[in-house]
């Protein structure tokens, strides 16, 4: 069976007091329910924040995630983290090609793969974002551009490491919008995304690939969402940063 996953995703919010806070919020929160065996909660801060983080929980309640690494291996990239730092400061999974690095920095699916494959080479989990924008949806085009989506950032990985990669689907038009997919038009892309690995790596394969859906998920909505068959949990921003909010989400997740 599939991993679900409830995915927070900081972005570049919250001073080191006020993610300390936010943590220790969840924690307290997070110790007073079960969280089934095929739930993860996981939690991507800053950068610079990954350790406080990882030593809260020692994986016992969430696990820990990068925003960004660099395609590189090392050396003189002034400014980038490598995925060894990641995996020396126990990050667990990295998100990749998130449409904000797509947009301001330029990210093509080559970068994103090149990204992907660093963090496979260090034992961490990518969290592999693809999604059309607005106008690629008012043009009928959202099927076409998140297939080239994942076949350029993901088809050159082999089928054990992709089975190590999580997919999270985010529509541009609903990030830090207000505005959701509805839970149809999740659904339509998540099975779409799921039968292009299917025909890649085969059925078996594919079934084992967690596909999270990611723009203005909310407590209001996340139930519905993740009542869909292939959506397999959230990437979560702005709702993310309220502790109540995030456990709301957790709690549909569980059902
Ligand atoms: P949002 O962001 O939940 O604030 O829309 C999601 C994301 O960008 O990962």
């Amino acid at each position: 069976m599939r991993t679900k996953i409830v995915a927070g995703n900081w972005k570049m919010n919250l001073t080191f007091e006020e993610a300390d806070n936010l943590v220790d919020e969840l924690m307290s929160e997070l110790e007073q329910i079960t969280l089934p065996r095929d739930v993860k909660v996981v939690l991507c801060p800053p950068a610079v924040y990954l350790e406080m983080v990882s030593d809260y929980a020692g994986d016992s309640y969430f696990m820990v995630g990068a925003q960004d690494v660099s395609e590189h291996e090392g050396g003189a990239y002034t400014g980038e983290v490598s995925a060894a730092m990641l995996a020396s400061c126990e990050a667990d999974y990295c998100i990749v090609g998130h449409s904000e690095r797509r947009t301001y920095h330029g990210e093509s699916d080559q970068v994103v793969a090149a990204k992907a494959s660093r963090l496979l080479e260090h034992g961490l989990m990518p969290i592999v974002c693809v999604g059309e924008q607005l106008s690629d949806r008012d043009a009928g085009q959202q099927l076409a551009v998140v297939q080239r989506q994942v076949e350029g950032s993901l088809f050159h990985l082999d089928s054990n490491q992709i089975q190590q990669v999580v997919v999270a689907y985010e529509p541009v038009w609903a990030i830090g919008t207000g505005r959701t997919a509805t839970a149809a038009q999740a659904q339509e892309m998540h099975q779409h995304i799921r039968s292009l690995l299917a025909a890649k790596y085969g059925q078996a394969v594919a079934d084992e690939v967690s596909i999270l859906y990611g723009g203005s998920c909310k407590p209001s909505n996340a139930a519905e969402l993740f009542a869909c068959p292939d959506v397999d949990g959230g990437l979560i921003g702005g709702a993310s940063l309220k502790a109540k909010d995030f456990m709301a989400i957790i709690n549909a997740i569980i059902g």
